[in-house]
C-alpha cells in the first residue's frame, strides 16, 4: 500500500484518504463500500451474513446447493475456478465439491490475511486442487490471473456484491472478466432480486444493530489510519430504499450540526445531512440480461428458488 505523508509527517494510506476527502467534499457526501471492509467490517459482515432478517447469504446458498450438480454438468472436468472478492470461500466449496477433477481453484481478494486462512484449510481439504490467492481489487484492470493451460475456466461472483456496483463498473468488471477468462469460458454470478421494502429495510436496519456498527466502523476506520476525531455518538446508521433506481442506500447521518478534522483538514457538517456510504440494487431478470448480454456474455441457466428472492446464473462467454 501506498503511504503520502502530512505536514505533521504521520503517513496515511493515500487511496483511502484520497477517496475520503474526495467524497466528504463532494455536495452530496460519500465514500465508496469497498473501505467498509477493513478487518473490523470484514468481521461486521460475516456476523450480517447470519442475521436473521438478511435472507441474502442463506437464500443464495440453498440455490447454490441445488444448482451445483447441474452447472458441474454443463461445465464438465477441469475446472479453474476464480472467485472474485472471496472472503472466506465458503461458496466456492459448493462447487469445488460438485466438479469432476476440479484443477485449480483462484481466490481474488483485498483482504490477503482473511484470504490465506481459509485457503490453507481448503487446500487440506482438496489435495489434488491447485490453490491460488491473489491480494487486489478485483475491479483494477490490472489484476492478472494467469490463467494457463488447457482447463476450463469459470468466474464466479457470488453474494450480490455486483449490486454494489455502478453500471460503469460492473461493465469494466464483466467485460475484463470475459478477457481474462477467454473463450469457452462460463461465469456463475449471484444477484439479488426486487422485492418489498418490507423485506428489504429489515435485512440493512437489523435489530441487533450489526449493520449499524459495520457502518458506523468506517468512520471509526477513517479515525483509526486517518487520524480523524469524528465523535461516532453524533452519527447514525441510516437506511433508505430507492424504489426509483430499485436500490437499498446505506448513509450515516449526522445528529447535529458539527465539525471535525480528518488527517489535518476540517469538515463541517450540518444536522440530518448524510454521508452516504453503500448502494445494495435489487436487480429486474430484464435488467441483469441487459447488463450480462451487453458486456460479453449470455445467461444459460436463470434459477431463483421458490421465493423469487435471489437469482444464480450460468453465464457463457459470448
Ligand atoms: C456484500 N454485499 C452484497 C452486501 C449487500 O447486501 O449489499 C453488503 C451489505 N451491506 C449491508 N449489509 C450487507
Amino acid at each position: 500500500m501506498n503511504f503520502v505523508m502530512k505536514p505533521h509527517q504521520k503517513a496515511y494510506p493515500q487511496e483511502f484518504l484520497e477517496d475520503v476527502l474526495t467524497g466528504l467534499s463532494a455536495s452530496r457526501r460519500y465514500i465508496s463500500p469497498r473501505w467498509l471492509y477493513d478487518k473490523i467490517g470484514s468481521e461486521f459482515f460475516e456476523a450480517i451474513t447470519d442475521l436473521p432478517e438478511y435472507y441474502v447469504t442463506r437464500t443464495e446458498m440453498k440455490i447454490l446447493r441445488q444448482v451445483a450438480p447441474e452447472f458441474a454438468e454443463i461445465i464438465g472436468p477441469n475446472a479453474s475456478l476464480v472467485e472474485y472478492g472471496a472472503g472466506a470461500a465458503t461458496k466456492a466449496r459448493v462447487f469445488l465439491n460438485a466438479f469432476s477433477k476440479p484443477s485449480e481453484y483462484v481466490a481474488i481478494d483485498i483482504s490477503f490475511d482473511h484470504l490465506e486462512q481459509s485457503l490453507k484449510q481448503l487446500a487440506e481439504d482438496f489435495p489434488n486442487l491447485k490453490v491460488r490467492p491473489i491480494a487486489g481489487d478485483f475491479l483494477s484492470e490490472t489484476i492478472s490471473t494467469d490463467l494457463g493451460g488447457d482447463t476450463q475456466k469459470v468466474g464466479f461472483f457470488p453474494g450480490s456484491t455486483i449490486g454494489n456496483l455502478s453500471n460503469d463498473e460492473i461493465a469494466t468488471f464483466l467485460q475484463n472478466a470475459r478477457n481474462s477468462l477467454g473463450d469457452g469460458s462460463y461465469f456463475i454470478l449471484g444477484a439479488d432480486l426486487r422485492k418489498s421494502p418490507e423485506i428489504l429495510i429489515p435485512a440493512y436496519d437489523d435489530n441487533q444493530k450489526v449493520t449499524a456498527g459495520f457502518n458506523m466502523n468506517l468512520l471509526a476506520r477513517i479515525n483509526r489510519e486517518l487520524g480523524g476525531t469524528i465523535e461516532l455518538s453524533k452519527f447514525r446508521h441510516k437506511v433508505v430504499w430507492n424504489d426509483n433506481l430499485s436500490q437499498i442506500e446505506m448513509h450515516l447521518e449526522s445528529l447535529e450540526n458539527q465539525s471535525f478534522q480528518i488527517a489535518g483538514s476540517t469538515f463541517s457538517i450540518g444536522q440530518g445531512e448524510t454521508i452516504h456510504t453503500e448502494n445494495s440494487r435489487k436487480f429486474r431478470h430484464e435488467e441483469l440480461k441487459d447488463l450480462i448480454g451487453n458486456n460479453g456474455w449470455e445467461i444459460t441457466r436463470y434459477e431463483t428458488g421458490k421465493n423469487g428472492y435471489f437469482a444464480v446464473m450460468l453465464l457463457r462467454a459470448k
